[in-house]
């Protein structure tokens, strides 16, 4: 049995197949290789986008320490502006030794004495004094007595650490007295030279204890009473010349000596 169509047949669709076959695996070739060209590619750009993401985490973090050492150097310099200013405050204007608010005067028994409002104790002492005889330096001397000789000392030479001397003082000498005065009603706070030695010490004021005639006696017999001391007398204009001008805090030498003493 010829049958050579047949088998020309079968070699032509085996040969069909074969090219088929062929193409599909080219195809497959193809489609493999541009697979993997994919693969890689979403690799490469996963790859990119980490190392973008990483850098964009160090940037980030650079920037937020940046800002922290930016905020560190801010609070630095304004503390050191402030310290600056603070120290140039301490120069021009060294903090003043506040006069306390009272004290004890007398021995027996000692008396506490605000100063900031008339005392009533000593009101009643010195009234006493003031109504009794007609003697002012008598009355200077024991209101002298109460009153400055706790801190002056009664022989009015002062004291170490406690308050400088009345006796032979420039400050109590002075011809003209207002200074003097106006220590009195005001005190004295900060640096003071008497008789070539500096003090600084708070002195209290007595403008609310001493009316204007008391302090004219008491001032009066340290000004000619006590010690050597020889100077003119105080009146009680003088003292109430001063007390006009308010002054809400203690006097300073500096301010003192602006004002003459003729
Ligand atoms: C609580 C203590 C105290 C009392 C009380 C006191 N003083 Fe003073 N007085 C002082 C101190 C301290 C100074 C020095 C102030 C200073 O360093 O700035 C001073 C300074 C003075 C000065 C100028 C410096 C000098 O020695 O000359 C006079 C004047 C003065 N006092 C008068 C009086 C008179 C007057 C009385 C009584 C009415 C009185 N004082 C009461 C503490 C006191």
């Amino acid at each position: 049995m010829n049958r050579p169509d047949t088998n020309g047949g079968m070699t032509r669709s085996r040969a069909v197949a074969a090219i088929c076959g062929a193409a599909v695996l080219a195809g497959l070739a193809v489609f493999l290789a541009r697979q993997s060209a994919i693969d890689s590619l979403a690799a490469r750009n996963e790859f990119l986008a980490r190392q973008l993401q990483e850098a964009q985490a160090a940037r980030q973090d650079a920037l937020d320490k940046a800002a922290a050492r930016e905020a560190e150097l801010q609070t630095v310099r304004r503390d050191s502006a402030v310290l600056a200013r603070l120290r140039a405050e301490m120069k021009t204007n060294p903090p003043a030794a506040l006069p306390p608010s009272g004290f004890y005067v007398g021995k027996d028994p000692p008396m506490y004495v605000s100063y900031g409002t008339p005392d009533p104790l000593l009101q009643v002492f010195i009234q006493s004094v003031m109504a009794g005889g007609d003697d002012p330096a008598a009355k200077g001397r024991a209101i002298f007595a109460k009153i400055c000789a706790a801190c002056h000392q009664a022989d009015g030479a002062g004291k170490d650490g406690v308050a400088p001397p009345l006796v032979g003082s420039e400050w109590v000498l002075a011809p003209g007295g207002e200074r003097l005065v106006r220590i009195v009603l005001n005190g004295l706070t900060g640096p003071i030279g008497v008789q070539g030695r500096d003090w600084n010490l708070p002195m209290p004021p007595w403008r609310e204890n001493l009316k204007d005639a008391e302090i004219a006696v008491v001032l009066t017999y340290i000004r000619s009473n006590l010690g050597g001391n020889k100077a003119g007398p105080i009146t009680a204009a003088m003292a109430a010349a001063a007390r006009a001008q308010a002054h809400p805090g203690p006097e300073t030498s500096e301010e003192l000596l602006r004002i003459s003493e003729q």
